[in-house]
């Protein structure tokens, strides 16, 4: 074992206005649900993310349950997602008593499977009365949900050509692609309603925190509605729908607007960090990279590389105090999603979560550090 630092996998970075706008809050009281840090907060996300209204919500997971809900999922509906995401996708469909429907990954892009999407939808599915019906079961297929995994995309306009040819609704899973844009379009804006997350190993950080960002000022209105308990009086406790209580609150929201000024230098960071990486491990024969379409710009979020030597590389990466990480284990291998409809020929997302590691990639990592994870990469692949 070495003597050097432990060197961590995506950290916060909390380097710029944000001890100063918590004081503030913390001075003058506003330190809950309402505050004009929720407000500037909101609209910094929306604006560098080209949308007209954001919604903050306490989490990426309660931002995408609103975002299902306002795409009228209803319980017993399928919601189409990949196969390999994080629970939390799944568990938003789960939490309106709507399942989900698993598409396999892309074995180059590690994002849904595009041609299995549209295979399934041309021979798996019907149209009644204006809904999507998988045969199967008659059951309604309610939305699908795109998840732009690692802060990647897929061919946005192949995927857009395919849905809308059904009615479909579409919620976009950005949580992880703050920063990444496809043809120029950011992530998240693709559909009605996109949702980001800023949970401590995201490119920004409120602690725990997201904004579901809309074009259509009635969705923003019913999202902010819902998030706050859906109370419609101002001085009375008049309720006019089951709310949530998901408000992000203004000391969490003033984190955010300090993070929010320092997320073009971030995306910079991140950015160095890929290209390091790839040019340190140019020409190893055992390490293959996360595939980038050239339509599309991503936020580098999570540096992953792809081995067959997974568990040897993450041996040695953990005995020299450097965190790596394998890939989210696939939804139907955990116990809530295993019986869930799963479309696949060669269930890439298990070869991927079994060769996959992501290593660190924090905005403040230094050169230095990026220098000893490649070489002890290399190291253990030799
Ligand atoms: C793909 C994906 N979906 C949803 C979420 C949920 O976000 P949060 O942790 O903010 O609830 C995350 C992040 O954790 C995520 O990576």
């Amino acid at each position: 074992m070495s003597n050097q630092q432990f060197i961590p996998l995506s950290v916060p970075n909390i380097a710029g206005n944000e001890w100063k706008y918590v004081k503030e809050c913390l001075d003058t009281g506003w330190i809950s649900s309402v505050g004009a840090y929720v407000n500037q907060f909101e609209q910094m996300v929306a604006d560098f993310a080209g949308a007209k209204y954001g919604v903050a919500a306490v989490n990426g997971t309660a931002a995408l349950h609103i975002a299902l809900l306002l795409s009228g999922v209803k319980q017993h509906d399928y919601v189409i997602l990949p196969n390999l995401t994080f629970v939390a996708s799944a568990n938003s469909i789960k939490y309106i008593g709507a399942e989900p429907l698993l598409i396999d990954a892309d074995p180059d892009l590690w994002q849904m499977d595009l041609d299995l999407l549209e295979e399934f939808l041309e021979n798996e599915t019907d149209e009644k009365n204006g809904e999507l019906i998988y045969i199967q079961d008659g059951r309604r297929i309610g939305a699908i949900m795109p998840v732009h995994i690692l802060g990647n995309m897929c061919d946005m306009d192949r995927f857009l050509s395919i849905v809308k040819k059904y009615p479909l609704p579409i919620v976009e899973d950005a949580t992880e692609a703050l920063g990444t844009s496809y043809k120029g379009k950011h992530a998240g804006t693709f559909s009605p309603i996109g949702c980001f997350s800023f949970n401590g190993n995201k490119i920004i950080s409120t602690g725990g925190g997201g904004v579901i960002v809309t074009d259509d000022e009635q969705l923003a209105k019913h999202a902010k509605h819902l998030t706050t308990t859906a109370k419609a009086s101002v001085d009375e406790y008049y309720h006019d729908e089951v709310g949530y209580n998901y408000r992000l609150v203004n000391l969490l929201a003033a984190v955010g607007v300090g993070q929010m000024e320092l997320l073009p230098s971030f995306i910079k960071r991140k950015k160095e960090a890929v290209a390091f990486y790839k040019k340190s491990f140019e020409g190893l024969a055992d390490i293959r990279f996360q595939k980038e379409l050239p339509d599309v710009q991503t936020n580098g979020w999570l540096f992953t590389i792809q081995t067959d030597q997974q568990q040897k590389l993450l041996d040695h990466l953990n005995a020299n105090k450097i965190l790596s990480r394998r890939f989210w284990m696939p939804m139907n291998k955990l116990p809530m999603y295993k019986d869930c409809v799963y479309v696949q020929q060669k269930d890439n997302a298990d070869y991927i979560y079994n060769t996959c590691l992501s290593i660190p990639c924090s905005t403040s990592i230094t050169d230095e550090q990026l220098k000893i994870v490649a070489r002890e990469v290399k190291a253990a692949l030799r």
